[in-house]
């Protein structure tokens, strides 16, 4: 049975969709594949609870303990590799990774980023597209890649920007969207693996 490792770094909605999706009947009949763990690098991370009350074990691998990237990656890399994993999701895990890390999960690391790519890499991408006026906004499931933000695309889905929308409400409606296209976009690679 294949093996998934998700990271988060924070409410982890995303993690508690795929969590959802991977117990369904379609995927868990079909794909022959589990959530091994869910990680995270906050302690208080409010996803880590909500994976526990799921019965997914979870581990903290706290990057404040850790001098520089190099350390914490490699400190990650352990705690996920003991579950040998076929593919790593990132679900809003907030941390720039080492070019060796990414390296390392070629092909079987993935992120979920909430705006259109190639448009708006990096942070506050809900802002970024109200200030330059965008009528569409959206979320993109990709391949990780050394360069942030930028792998090759598995998934998309736009909505539009309404007028009144704030950084928070738009943020609001791209992560329904998020929760729909990460496990369709898992589901096919996982098919094709
Ligand atoms: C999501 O919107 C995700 O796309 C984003 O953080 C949020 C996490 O929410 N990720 C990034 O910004 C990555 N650069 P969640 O913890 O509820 O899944």
């Amino acid at each position: 049975m294949k093996q998934i490792v998700i990271l988060i770094s924070g409410t982890g909605s995303n993690m508690a969709a795929l969590v959802r999706a991977a117990e369904r009947e379609d995927w868990a009949g079909r794909l022959d594949a589990r959530i091994a763990a869910v990680i995270s690098n906050r302690p208080g991370a409010r996803g880590l609870q909500t994976a526990r009350d799921a019965g997914i074990a979870t581990a903290v691998v706290d990057h404040q303990a850790f001098d520089g990237r190099e350390a914490f990656d490699a400190a990650l890399m352990a705690e996920i590799d003991r579950h040998a994993p076929s593919l790593v999701l990132l679900a809003g895990f907030m941390r720039i990774l080492t070019p060796g890390f990414v390296a390392h999960y070629a092909g079987r690391l993935i992120n979920i980023h909430p705006s259109l790519l190639p448009a708006f890499p990096g942070l506050h991408t809900h802002q970024r597209a109200l200030d330059e006026g965008c009528k569409l906004a959206g979320a993109t499931v990709h391949h990780v890649t050394a360069e942030l933000d930028h792998g090759r695309i598995l998934e998309q889905a736009a909505v539009p920007v309404l007028p009144g929308d704030s950084a928070d409400t738009l943020a609001a409606r791209v992560l329904t969207q998020e929760h729909l296209i990460y496990p369709r976009a898992v589901a096919d690679l996982l098919l094709n693996m």
